[in-house]
């Protein structure tokens, strides 16, 4: 191994469908490593938003474009980019190549050089091992059925006091599923060598321990 592949980040991908559980096993991993962790849907999902509170139709390309390219870290942060009107527009934004272009320096930087000069970073999203990172050290792909991803998603929206009707939440994230699998451009899938965690029956400490013990094995390899 030469000296710069041994000092290069220990980057982890993690890509999956909405509510597999990625974001959170993605935060945990990077709190128990020490990493710098990006959800890179929330950048997605900041153009979607910029769209909805600029009037625009979210599929007027060159108005994503722009939204895109002015993205700063200031609109990484509002509440509302939780919300399932910026995680639509964010996957119909996400179809776009151009969109998709203009965020792909900012994640590998983010990659590259890992904030706070940490040894490695956790990336999490739909295309990071495939597309994003294609050379990432562990690769991890979270994935659960529908009806179990659609009830999880029902009851996380009923404990912020939302009112969710099960097939409605269904119906939605199959919709956006199947916009994000079906994607000319980086479509949701797992990279070749992605180990496969599906986290229906797990809790988030089982999964976890899962992905650590991925890691263990990467580390080993390496
Ligand atoms: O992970 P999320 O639910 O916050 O993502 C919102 C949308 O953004 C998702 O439906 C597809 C898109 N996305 C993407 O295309 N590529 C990524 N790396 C991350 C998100």
């Amino acid at each position: 191994m030469t000296k710069a592949a041994a000092a290069a980040p220990f980057v982890i991908a993690i890509d999956g469908p909405a509510a597999a559980g990625k974001g959170t096993l993605a935060r945990r991993l990077a709190d128990h490593l020490g990493y710098p962790h990006l959800d890179t849907g929330l950048l997605y999902r900041a153009v979607g938003l910029k769209m909805i509170a600029g009037g625009a139709d979210a599929s007027d390309h060159d108005a994503a474009v722009a939204a895109a390219q002015a993205l700063t870290a200031a609109d990484l942060s509002a509440p509302a980019l939780r919300g399932d009107a910026a995680a639509q527009a964010a996957s119909q934004v996400a179809a776009i190549p151009a969109v998709r272009a203009a965020l792909l320096r900012f994640q590998r930087d983010f990659a590259a050089q890992p904030p706070g000069g940490a040894a490695g970073a956790v990336l999490d999203g739909r295309d990071i091992g495939t597309v994003v990172c294609p050379d990432a050290a562990l690769k991890l792909f979270v994935t659960a059925p529908l009806s179990v991803r659609a009830e999880r998603r029902r009851r996380e929206l009923r404990e912020r006091g939302l009112a969710a009707i099960h097939m409605q939440v269904l119906q939605d994230m199959q919709e956006r599923d199947a916009r994000d699998a079906t994607r000319d451009v980086a479509p949701l899938e797992p990279a070749k060598d992605a180990v496969i965690i599906d986290t229906s029956g797990l809790d988030p400490d089982a999964v976890l321990v899962m992905a650590l013990a991925a890691v263990g094995a990467a580390q080993r390899s390496r």
